[in-house]
């Protein structure tokens, strides 16, 4: 038995910042941001949190599915942005959607948080203790940007995804292979200084803006180059897949620069790389299900199709996971 995601959806909200934004308020521009990273616009959450995101995101794939709330077994929510250290964003969203028989939780793990979520929920379904699992990937990222700090606030935007998993009797399809990875070594290139244990949050690590993503570029960019692009070598290899057999490269969107890379160590021509860095910038955990959610939707993948998801993010974290898509 295999893990196949019978639904798809994504959310990004409506109010879309172009790079020109940034223009007036940092010393940056649009060709700066445009060259170096691929970004010409994301969107912000005007108001709201993360399970904001993630609540449209369920309702469609609940109507989709014809399901009622209670029909879900269990829900992991990929986030480093919680809308509330605890309780945990799953709960907030089991809330909302009034989903009362699935139990979950939030899951740590920045940029690969829904790759990593897409193997535990595939294990819950493989289990046959659960039948339809929910794993979602979203955050609010502009809720921790430091709007003085041009090297990260113009990087990143607000969305979210969600698939539901359920099981399938025809192994050929689903989730078929997976390779994650954690270095924690990297974990101070790409971290938040305060509000943890290790220093709680007081009035001085305010006055000292330490609630906001702090990242050494280059540093995890050359980690993020061969950590992404290896792995993705590494589950072609482990399932003897050439170039031609893989429809869609879907890669974590940080970087046109790192996307590349990938694409080129796994030999693929560059129409099979679903980009979409350009109208979002990096989402943090949604990157992977809103690309993938796009790509369905648009119709640009089929029954059948073999898809290489990959990422590299803090930690570090990273990973691929091989699907052979199961839904028309
Ligand atoms: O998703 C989680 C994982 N994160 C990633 O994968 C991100 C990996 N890193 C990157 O994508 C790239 O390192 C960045 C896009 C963050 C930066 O690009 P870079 O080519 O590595 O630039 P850099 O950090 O080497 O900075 C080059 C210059 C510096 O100025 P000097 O020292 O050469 O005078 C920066 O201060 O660009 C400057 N700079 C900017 N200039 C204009 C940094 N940010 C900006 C900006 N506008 N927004």
């Amino acid at each position: 038995m295999k893990a196949i995601i019978s639904a798809i959806s994504h959310f990004v909200p409506p109010n879309i910042i172009p790079n020109s934004w940034f223009e007036d308020k940092l010393e940056t521009s649009d060709e700066w941001i445009r060259t170096r990273t691929g970004i010409v616009e994301r969107r912000f959450l005007e108001s709201g949190a993360t399970s904001d995101l993630l609540v449209p995101c369920i309702q469609e794939i609940l109507e989709k599915k014809s399901l009622k709330p209670e029909d879900i077994d269990a829900i992991i929510v990929a986030t480093i942005t919680p809308d509330n250290v605890f309780p945990a964003c799953a709960a907030t969203v089991q809330k909302k959607l009034g989903m009362s028989k699935a139990w979950g939780f939030d899951l740590s793990a920045a940029c690969s948080g829904f790759l990593y979520g897409l193997e535990i929920g595939a294990a819950l379904v493989q289990s046959s203790a659960y039948k339809r699992v929910l794993v979602c990937g979203a955050d609010m990222m502009s809720s921790i940007l430091n709007p003085e700090d041009r090297s990260t606030y113009v990087l990143f935007g607000d969305g979210g995804g969600a698939v539901l998993l359920e099981p399938s009797d025809d192994d050929e399809y689903g989730i078929l292979d997976s390779r994650l990875y954690m270095d924690g070594r990297g974990g101070s290139n790409l971290y938040m200084i305060a509000g943890g244990s290790a220093k709680p949050t007081t009035v001085e690590t305010a006055a000292n803006k330490e609630h906001y993503v702090v990242q050494d570029g280059q540093s995890v960019f050359k980690a993020a180059v061969i950590g992404m692009a290896e792995v993705a070598a590494e589950i072609m290899e482990r399932n003897n897949l050439k170039s031609d057999d893989i429809a869609w490269l879907v890669p974590h969107q940080a970087n046109l620069r790192i996307i590349d890379a990938t694409r080129k160590r796994m030999g693929l021509d560059p129409e099979k790389v679903m980009i979409n860095i350009d109208k979002y910038g990096n989402t943090t955990a949604g990157t992977i299900p809103i690309a993938l959610s796009e790509l369905y939707h648009h119709k640009k993948i089929k029954k059948g199709d073999r898809l290489v998801l990959a990422s590299f993010g803090a930690g570090y974290t990273w990973g691929a996971i091989y699907i052979r898509w199961a839904i028309d």
